[in-house]
């Protein structure tokens, strides 16, 4: 019973904002994700859009739906940003390169994110209690079976595929590489 009923009073789930559509969107926009998630000049990741990516469209309402009229009421009308959950936020302390895993290494999203790009919306977000952490840092599967490669983002995760692939793991010791490759 402990195994359903922990996970219930550890985690907070909360909704996002917006009820967004990624599914419908890459259909409307020419670029496909790049259009909204790209590389900035310097390198940096632009991650979640911001406002103003979205507003040439949403100035005006483009449909009828309830999820695009809260949309355009409350954040564009007031030039408000969204407060969207990030699921992949990991703590202050640890150091993620978006450049390193998608133009070096040549991943795919799908691979760290699981099939959200494609969804029609946006899961039900769950915060540790405890540690503010996304749940799916740690996993929805508390005895930590993994079935898909995005199952997890935990540091053993990270690890594992780099282990695999002989990225610079370093040297504990001279505080070279080692864990200051992934922390701050
Ligand atoms: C290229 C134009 C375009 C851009 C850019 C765009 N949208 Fe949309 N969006 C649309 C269209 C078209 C619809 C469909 C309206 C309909 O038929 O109900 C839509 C629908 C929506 C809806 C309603 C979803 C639903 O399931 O009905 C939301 C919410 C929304 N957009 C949010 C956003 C946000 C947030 C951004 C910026 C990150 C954004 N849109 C960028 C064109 C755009
Ligand atoms: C019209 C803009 C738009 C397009 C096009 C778009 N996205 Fe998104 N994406 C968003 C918004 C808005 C969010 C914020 C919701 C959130 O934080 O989960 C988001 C969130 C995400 C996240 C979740 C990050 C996290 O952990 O919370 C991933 C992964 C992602 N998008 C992948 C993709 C992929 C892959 C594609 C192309 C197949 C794509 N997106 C196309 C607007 C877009
Ligand atoms: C190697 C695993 C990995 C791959 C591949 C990857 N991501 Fe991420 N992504 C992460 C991690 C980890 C974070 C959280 C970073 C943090 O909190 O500092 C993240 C964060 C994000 C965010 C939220 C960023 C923010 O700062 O708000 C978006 C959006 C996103 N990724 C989209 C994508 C898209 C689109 C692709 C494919 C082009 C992609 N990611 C490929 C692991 C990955
Ligand atoms: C599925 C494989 C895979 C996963 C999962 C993965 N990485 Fe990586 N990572 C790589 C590869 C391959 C490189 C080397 C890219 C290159 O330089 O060619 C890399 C490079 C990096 C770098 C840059 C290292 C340097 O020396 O410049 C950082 C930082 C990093 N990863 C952090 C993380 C973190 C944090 C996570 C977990 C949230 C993670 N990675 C998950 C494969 C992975
Ligand atoms: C490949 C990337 C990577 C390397 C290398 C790495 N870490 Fe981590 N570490 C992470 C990620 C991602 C997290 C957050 C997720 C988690 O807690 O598992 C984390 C979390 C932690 C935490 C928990 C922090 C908290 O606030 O909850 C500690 C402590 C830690 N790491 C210590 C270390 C030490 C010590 C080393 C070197 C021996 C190291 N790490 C090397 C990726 C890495």
């Amino acid at each position: 019973m402990g195994w359903v009923l922990f996970p219930k009073l550890l985690y907070s789930q909360k909704q996002q904002p917006v009820a967004f559509n990624h599914a419908l969107h890459n259909e409307e926009v020419d670029g496909g994700c790049e259009s909204c998630h790209f590389f900035r000049d310097d390198g940096t990741y632009s991650g979640v859009p911001k406002l103003a990516q979205c507003v040439d469209c949403h100035e005006e309402m483009q449909g009828d739906s309830e999820a695009e009229r809260i949309f355009v009421e409350e954040y564009v009308a007031k030039g408000r940003e969204v407060p969207w959950l990030v699921y992949s936020r990991q703590p202050d302390c640890v150091f993620f390169s978006h450049a390193a895993h998608v133009i070096l290494a040549e991943m795919e999203c799908v691979t760290c994110h699981g099939p959200i790009g494609e969804s029609e919306s946006l899961k039900v977000y769950e915060e540790n209690r405890i540690s503010g952490y996304s749940r799916d840092i740690w996993g929805k599967n508390i005895a930590g079976i993994k079935r898909n490669s995005w199952d997890r983002m935990k540091m053993d995760d990270c690890s594992d595929c780099h282990r695999k692939e002989n990225v610079n793991q370093g040297s504990v010791q001279t505080h070279k590489g080692g864990c200051f490759v992934c922390h701050k």
